[in-house]
């Protein structure tokens, strides 16, 4: 068990807008989770009201990118209590990210003990509007303050939560993208680290000019198969088999893709993990033997795509109706975490209180 010290703040800043229909990452909660890597060890466990922190300008990470994190959610159940979805399987990536960065990995009991007493604490702060739930947001950064280029000796841990409604994007107008690369095989694409982002920004700028909300990531060495779109694995359904890019090291090893897998499995439906050509995707496209395109991730769950453009082709997707399978896989997902249907994976984290 984690010793953890409280300082708690005497006034909540919460207010029934901020649960009603918040704005994804506007207001964090009254509290974070903090612990200190010193000496070669976590030490300083503490929950403290969210605030400012203070560090050198010198610090490590915001020279040379030693920084990542995590991005999960906790539901509010049917019945009232509190569960967080998958947070052992964030936690595994968390410290894969690490690693690939050099930094110190995390316990399990830090990490699940630190969360749990930040979800007590701010208990109140757990949405129950119907798709809405509590963004958490456990990351870590270097905080030595060194000019030098080295690997920092010294780790900031923290946890923040933020309230998050539902998600309703419009269905996303994709552009493989054949040009700009965000990670290569070999690179950094399967760790969650802030650099990831930063260099995804450019060519998104890019195809937001052209008209497109996101791009498909491609192999970086030849653009010919299909990593990811934007910040989400994707997923299509083709002849009634699902089909998905397979894990390499370009790829986020997305949470939600290994639990809709999972369900796709669970209902008999045909999976396939492997690479997709652009090519193939053009031609199936072209054909109309794609039925469904969605991306997959924590923030949307699923979120349709409508357009994809290959070259200078603009391949038209049918919008899902309620039997598609992105809809049906969405809303099993969301009885599960709501306790509405039994969790037959264990995937529910339940938080007393
Ligand atoms: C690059 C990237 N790919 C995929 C995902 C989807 O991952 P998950 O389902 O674990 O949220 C995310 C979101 O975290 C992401 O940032």
């Amino acid at each position: 068990m984690t010793s953890i010290s409280y300082s708690l703040t005497p006034i909540s800043t919460l207010k029934p807008e901020f649960l009603a229909n918040p704005e994804f990452g506007k207001q964090c909660s009254d509290h974070m989770f903090c612990a200190s890597f010193q000496n070669g060890q976590w030490s300083n466990h503490r929950i403290v009201p969210y605030g400012k922190i203070e560090f050198f300008p010198s610090m490590l990470s915001l020279h040379y990118g030693q920084s990542v994190f995590e991005g999960m959610k906790a539901f509010r159940m049917k019945d009232g209590s509190i569960s967080v979805f998958r947070p052992n399987t964030h936690f595994n990536r968390f410290n894969r990210s690490l690693e690939r960065m050099c930094m110190p990995t995390v316990s399990e009991a830090m990490f699940m003990d630190g969360l749990t007493a930040l979800l007590k604490t701010d208990h109140q702060w757990v949405p129950s509007n119907p798709g809405s739930s509590l963004y958490l947001r456990p990351f870590c950064f270097a905080s030595e303050s060194r000019l030098k280029i080295k690997i920092s000796d010294e780790y900031q841990f923290i946890i923040l939560t933020s309230p998050a409604g539902k998600y309703f994007g419009k269905p996303y107008r994709l552009k493989v993208e054949t040009h700009f690369t965000r990670t290569a095989e070999g690179g950094t694409g399967y760790a969650k680290c802030a650099g990831n982002y930063g260099s995804s920004y450019y060519p998104v700028k890019m195809a937001n000019e052209e008209g497109f909300d996101q791009v498909i990531w491609t192999d970086a060495r030849d653009h010919q198969y299909i990593d990811e779109a934007g910040m989400m694995n994707i997923m299509f359904v083709a002849e009634g088999k699902l089909i998905t890019p397979s894990l390499n090291t370009a790829i986020l090893a997305g949470v939600t893709r290994d639990s809709i897998l999972t369900l796709a499995r669970d209902w008999g439906m045909e999976v396939e993990e492997r690479r997709i050509s652009v090519a193939e995707l053009d031609r199936q496209l072209s054909k109309g033997t794609i039925t469904e395109a969605f991306g997959t991730g924590t923030a949307a769950v699923v979120a349709p795509i409508a357009t994809i453009r290959i070259g200078n082709k603009d391949h038209s997707i049918p919008a899902p109706d309620h039997n598609a399978f992105q809809n049906k896989a969405a809303s099993m997902l969301h009885d599960i975490r709501t306790g509405i249907t039994p969790d037959h994976h264990g995937w529910n984290y339940i938080i007393s209180q």
